[in-house]
């Protein structure tokens, strides 16, 4: 992915990295200068898109607060400063009615959508952040506003997301700048028991005509982090091809929701 957003000199860091959304904004900022730091529990996946990248990388579950420590760690050892984060790493169960959540897929749920970019927060901040500046970004979701059959958890994890965003946003400032992006569906592993098998249906039922590409994520994960939005802080970026608007599109239903209420993810999609 080119890029027109100068980063040269700048460290980020980005979990969730070792494919989908997390590798393409790692791509888009390696592409704009910055040195990047990525991780993933996958060890050999990790390797590997560290590799491809020309970055550093560490494999390791956001769960743990212990690897959040050693990620931020890394990056401080590797490159001295930690200017960018991009909480991206998340999962999307437990999946089905919030009646049958199995209340230890919930706790985990919490943990790495949300109790993990609040810690990686804490240690960017305290090793470089509040003395030197930066900018986060959570990646949130489109669907973290309204309700969605059998997403309730993930949903709720999001909209908490969302309001931390907000809140950190207000308590960093003026030095750190905190946003988040919503996307809605694109093709990752983690959606395809969304997209698989369904995708011109989904496509025909979006103003803009087809689903979401990782790189159009990306793209404003890196706005964000880049100097063209000194002024932008507690925003949330919504990227999702005109799902909101849809209503004024098209009379059919949702797909998405028709997608969600028939396929189920695997338990490790996440
Ligand atoms: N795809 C969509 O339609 C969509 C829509 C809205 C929001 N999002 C959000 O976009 C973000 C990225 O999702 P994606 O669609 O790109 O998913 P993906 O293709 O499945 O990639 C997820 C990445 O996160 C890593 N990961 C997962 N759980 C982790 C954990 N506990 N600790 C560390 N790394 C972990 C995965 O590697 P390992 O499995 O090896 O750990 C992988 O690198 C998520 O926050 C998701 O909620 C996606």
């Amino acid at each position: 992915m080119t890029s027109s957003y100068g980063l040269q000199g700048r460290v980020a860091v980005v979990t969730g990295a070792s494919r989908g959304i997390g590798l393409a904004v790692a791509e888009g900022l390696v592409a704009a200068g910055a040195r990047v730091c990525v991780t993933g529990r996958g060890a050999e996946d990790v390797r590997r898109a560290a590799a491809g990248l020309g970055a550093v990388g560490i494999a390791g579950t956001v769960a743990d607060p212990a690897h959040l420590r050693e990620l931020a760690e890394l990056a401080m050892d590797e490159f001295g400063r930690i200017d960018i984060v991009v909480n991206n790493a998340a999962t999307n169960q437990p999946y089905g009615p919030l009646m049958d959540a199995d209340p230890e897929l919930w706790r985990e749920a919490f943990t790495v959508n949300v109790e993990a970019p609040l810690r990686l927060v804490q240690y960017a901040w305290r090793a470089w952040m509040a003395d030197h500046g930066g900018s986060v970004i959570n990646i949130c979701t489109e669907g973290a506003t309204h309700v969605g059959p059998n997403v309730g958890a993930y949903s709720t994890t999001k909209a908490a997301l969302l309001h931390m965003t907000r809140q950190l946003a207000g308590e960093l400032a003026p030095r750190v700048r905190v946003n988040s992006v919503s996307p809605g569906l694109v093709r990752t592993e983690m959606a395809r028991f969304v997209w698989e098998q369904a995708e011109n249906d989904l496509a025909a039922g979006l103003p803009l005509g087809r689903i979401g590409e990782p790189e159009d994520i990306a793209r404003a994960v890196l706005w964000l982090a880049s100097d063209a939005a000194e002024w932008i802080t507690g925003t949330d970026l919504l990227v999702d091809g005109g799902t909101r608007v849809r209503a004024a599109h098209t009379a059919t239903p949702y797909a998405v929701h028709e997608r969600l209420r028939s396929q189920a993810p695997g338990r490790d999609a996440s």
